[in-house]
């Protein structure tokens, strides 16, 4: 049997070490990739505490192992692949990226130009298929909607910045706790930041401030911020990590035909998912290309050091995406 090195779950106060596991065999749709870089994301804190269990179809290995997303390049194909020889550099949310190894359905490969370092694509596609379906799909965004990005300095909240801008929005207020993400935010396209350490989001916006908004904290901020939403506006609540739970004014929901969207990967079917990454095929080279979608790399660790990334993806100073070399 083939052995790779892979991150995974166990031992004291469920750390990662760095494992010898079977390698990935390649089903007749699956491509196997070389894996060059992954992205850490929250959801692998929460899946070590054991607080998050991923149903997708996009996990195909064992639950101890540790990644949502990863970029390297195609080592060989199954047998009803087409259009994706070896060496096309590819990347894909897809369970256990912290591999050396990973086999990808092809309906999840997202396709990477040469001018994108791996630390950076490693780091896009949870990001940019969260934000992409939260945007165009339930939030139903179109071109000159006024957009606030709630935690719009985190691993996702900055894409979904970037993203507005470039679909088309008139204006994208980005929140953070912090003034000096300010200038990060600024760059990342944000026409207004919102500093959350000094003022509310509806006391400093006003009423009819935005018409979509990508919730990444919950509880009180998103008791707060429909104070701030347009008549009719669409709130996608994408993370929590502000709270789980939310004293909403559900008069105030009601007088302005507010929509409050959840949305989660968890439990989606690999025909939804294959239809979200062919509907994101579409745009991708746009996106890369003429608009630089593309992440912010807060810092790159080793593989060995997956403890010290892990802290600092908790740390508060972190400004877009925390990334492992793999090779
Ligand atoms: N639904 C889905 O499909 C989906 C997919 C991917 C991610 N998510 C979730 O989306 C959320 C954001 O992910 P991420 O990777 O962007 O996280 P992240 O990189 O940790 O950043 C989130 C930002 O939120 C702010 N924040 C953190 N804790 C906060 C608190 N208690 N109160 C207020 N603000 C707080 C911080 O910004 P400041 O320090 O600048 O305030 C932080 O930079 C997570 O909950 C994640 O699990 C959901």
């Amino acid at each position: 049997m083939r052995l790779m090195r892979a991150l995974v779950t166990g031992g004291p106060a469920s750390s990662w070490t760095v494992a010898e596991v079977p390698a990935p065999a390649v089903a007749p749709d699956e491509v196997l990739v070389e894996v060059a870089a992954a992205g850490l994301n929250r959801a692998d804190l929460l899946m070590r505490e054991g607080s998050y269990v991923p149903s997708g179809a996009d996990w195909n290995v064992p639950l101890e192992r540790v990644g949502f997303e990863m970029a390297g390049r195609v080592r060989s194909a199954g047998a009803r692949v087409t259009g994706f020889p070896p060496g096309r550099y590819v990347m894909a949310q897809t369970g256990g990226a912290c591999a050396e190894l990973v086999a990808v359905d092809h309906r999840l490969l997202l396709n990477v130009p040469a001018s994108l370092a791996p630390a950076s694509a490693a780091g896009l596609p949870s990001a940019l298929l969260t934000e992409y379906d939260a945007l165009t799909g339930a939030a139903e965004f179109r071109p000159g909607d006024r957009v606030l990005v709630t935690g719009g300095a985190g691993g996702v909240g900055h894409i979904g910045v970037r993203l507005a801008r470039a679909l088309g929005a008139s204006t994208v207020v980005a929140t953070s706790r912090s003034q000096a993400k300010t200038g990060f935010l600024r760059e990342a396209g944000a026409t207004h930041v919102v500093d959350t350490s000094a003022t509310g989001i509806a006391s400093a916006l006003g009423p009819d401030a935005f018409d979509v908004c990508l919730d990444h904290l919950g509880g009180a901020v998103l008791a707060d911020l429909l104070g701030a939403a347009a008549p009719g506006a669409r709130i996608v609540q994408i993370g929590r990590l502000a709270g789980d739970r939310a004293r909403l004014d559900l008069e105030l929901l009601a007088a302005r035909r507010l929509r409050l969207i959840g949305t989660t990967f968890r439990g989606r079917t690999a025909g939804e998912l294959h239809a979200l990454v062919a509907h994101l095929r579409q745009d991708l080279p746009h996106l890369l290309g003429t608009h630089g979608v593309t992440p912010a790399v807060d810092s790159l660790f080793d593989l060995a050091e997956a403890e010290r990334a892990a802290e600092r993806l908790t740390r508060p100073g972190l400004m877009g995406k925390v990334v492992l070399r793999i090779a």
